[in-house]
């Protein structure tokens, strides 16, 4: 009897201390690949290690560290991504054909100020492709855009001209948005070649039209772009009054390394009653020259 009493003893112990050394391998195992506290509340869903519950049961449990939340930062709306206007690469530096530069082989710098009416853009000032101001249709024209203030000059400019000497002004060309301006680079090179485009034509973004300011007037009864408006009865009166309705002549004959372009009889730009006037009365023939901008020319480039 006694015997068995103390077999039986032997066996409970032998028992108790197998069943501790599983637990902790399994609490290894676990706790090694599991934060602590799922590594805890596995142990707790077990039922199978009766040391374990126990323990959980009635240790004063520490209070655990509750971090304090912080409000997280109402996330602001994402932009639209505004496709960026990108320079054209340069490759050897800036190139003349007869003294006006590929537009192309210069890096233009983008002008802030695009809204203001007497803004300078050209070769070297570009507006942003992102800038579309605001529009109207203009009068005496096919449905051509300007900006309000551009539009109401040009109307009082034509009524006036009419007024006085009987000349239907007629305007061919005013907005052309990037697009419109893209496709007349490209098809100026193809239709007449580089060297000439240069001279005339200019690449997105440095040309004024997309500026809502500029325009290509006639008469009515020749609605076509011609070198020789300037000289016609018409053209004249726009030369001697146009300031008064704030316009200028923008590419006058023997000032194209200044401005870039040769002489374009149809082609003036509103920059305000107050820049025309000054420049008129003062004689200044270009803006660039008002601005003291004058066109990088390739005698400047080289010294
Ligand atoms: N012909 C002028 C330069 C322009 O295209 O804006
Ligand atoms: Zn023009």
């Amino acid at each position: 009897m006694k015997r068995r009493i103390h077999t039986a003893v032997i066996a409970t112990v032998l028992t108790i201390l197998i069943s501790g050394a599983g637990c902790q391998t399994r609490d290894t195992s676990v706790t090694s690949s599991q934060p602590s506290s799922s590594a805890s509340s596995v142990s707790d869903s077990s039922s199978e290690n009766a040391t374990d519950t126990t323990s959980t049961s009635e240790a004063t449990p520490t209070p655990e560290y509750t971090p304090t939340p912080t409000l997280s930062p109402t996330p602001s709306p994402i932009p639209t991504p505004v496709p960026e206007y990108v320079e054209p690469i340069i490759e050897g530096g800036p190139v003349w054909y007869d003294g006006y530069v590929d537009p192309r082989t210069v890096r233009a710098e983008i002008v802030s100020n695009p809204e203001d009416i007497a803004v300078l853009v050209n070769k070297y000032y570009a507006s942003p492709q992102s800038y579309v101001p605001e529009l109207v249709y203009a009068k005496y024209s096919a449905g051509q855009q300007l900006r309000p203030e551009a539009a109401a000059a040009w109307e009082d400019m034509h009524d006036a001209c009419m007024a006085e000497i009987g000349e239907d002004l007629y305007l061919i060309s005013g907005y052309r948005d990037w697009g419109t301006q893209t496709y007349s680079f490209n098809n100026a090179i193809t239709r007449r070649g580089l060297d000439k485009t240069c001279c005339k034509n200019a690449y997105p973004g440095r040309s004024e039209h997309p500026l809502g300011l500029a325009l290509d007037i006639n008469i009515r009864s020749d609605p076509e772009i011609r070198d020789n408006f300037i000289n016609t009865k018409a053209g004249q009166w726009v030369l001697e009054h146009g300031h008064e309705y704030g316009f200028i002549w923008r590419y006058p004959a023997g000032y194209g390394m200044i401005t870039g372009y040769g002489v374009e009889g149809w082609h003036f730009r509103y920059v305000g009653v107050d820049v025309a006037t000054e420049m008129y009365e003062k004689g200044i023939m270009t803006l660039e020259e008002y601005y003291g901008k004058p066109q990088i020319v390739p005698t400047d480039y080289n010294e």
